[in-house]
């Protein structure tokens, strides 16, 4: 029953105060794969506001997959230009080569065997393009689930054991962007806004009154 209601409580808010960005289209956890597969790689290590642009921009410029398939690799990088780790962006093209014959990956397993797609990309993308129940395992998510639990050491194995029986298997796209929001916007790292967070009942860090201690600062 508390899972339940926690779940509620954060998909909630959610709703309500979720942010509204270009990307977030479309059907729940039925997103259009191209657009979200753009978003996701140029989110991997672009902030989002400042990803707002270049997202617009590329997709301005490759409408579709196979608009990128067919572009040479020079008008790829042009597109990418300003925005950094162009890796993403040959990953990008070799990869729409490759999904402009053979479609898009219908799983999390498909969308890891993908160029350019890790772990956090591939939980991403199964969850709001085929709904699939799989948790996004970042530093965002580390820092919220520490603290919901008061734990000041959280390895990779309790982090991904936390995220994957947290995440509403209802709603597993909606459920990871509710957790990146809240990182994001209230649960951050120095100056979190516990009174206006959903998870408050249910936050071990807030009842100690101490949530930056939550995960530990790396020794040094
Ligand atoms: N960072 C990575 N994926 C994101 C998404 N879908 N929305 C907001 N921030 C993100």
């Amino acid at each position: 029953a508390q899972l339940t209601e926690l779940r509620a409580a954060l998909l909630n808010w959610f709703d309500r105060q979720g942010r509204d960005l270009p990307w977030r289209q479309g059907q729940e956890g039925r997103r259009d794969p191209y657009r979200a597969w753009v978003a996701e790689v140029l989110l991997q290590q672009t902030q989002v506001a400042r990803g707002l642009t270049y997202y617009q921009r590329f997709l301005d410029t490759f409408p579709t997959v196979q608009a990128l398939a067919a572009a040479p690799e020079s008008e790829v990088l042009k597109a990418w230009e300003g925005c950094g780790y162009y890796a993403r962006a040959r990953n990008l093209h070799r990869a729409a080569q490759h999904v402009a014959t053979h479609g898009f990956p219908q799983d999390f397993v498909g969308w890891l065997a993908l160029p350019g797609v890790g772990p956090y990309t591939a939980a991403a993308l199964s969850s709001l393009t085929g709904n699939e129940a799989r948790a996004v395992n970042d530093g965002n998510v580390r820092r919220v689930l520490a603290r919901l639990h008061a734990q000041t050491h959280p390895t990779p194995a309790w982090v991904q054991g936390h995220a994957d029986a947290l995440l509403d298997p209802a709603r597993p796209g909606a459920w990871n962007e509710a957790v990146m929001d809240l990182g994001a916007t209230l649960c951050t790292p120095r100056t979190p806004q516990c009174p206006a967070c959903p998870l408050r009942p249910w936050c071990q860090a807030h009842v100690l009154g101490t949530p930056t201690a939550y995960p530990a600062p790396k020794a040094r």
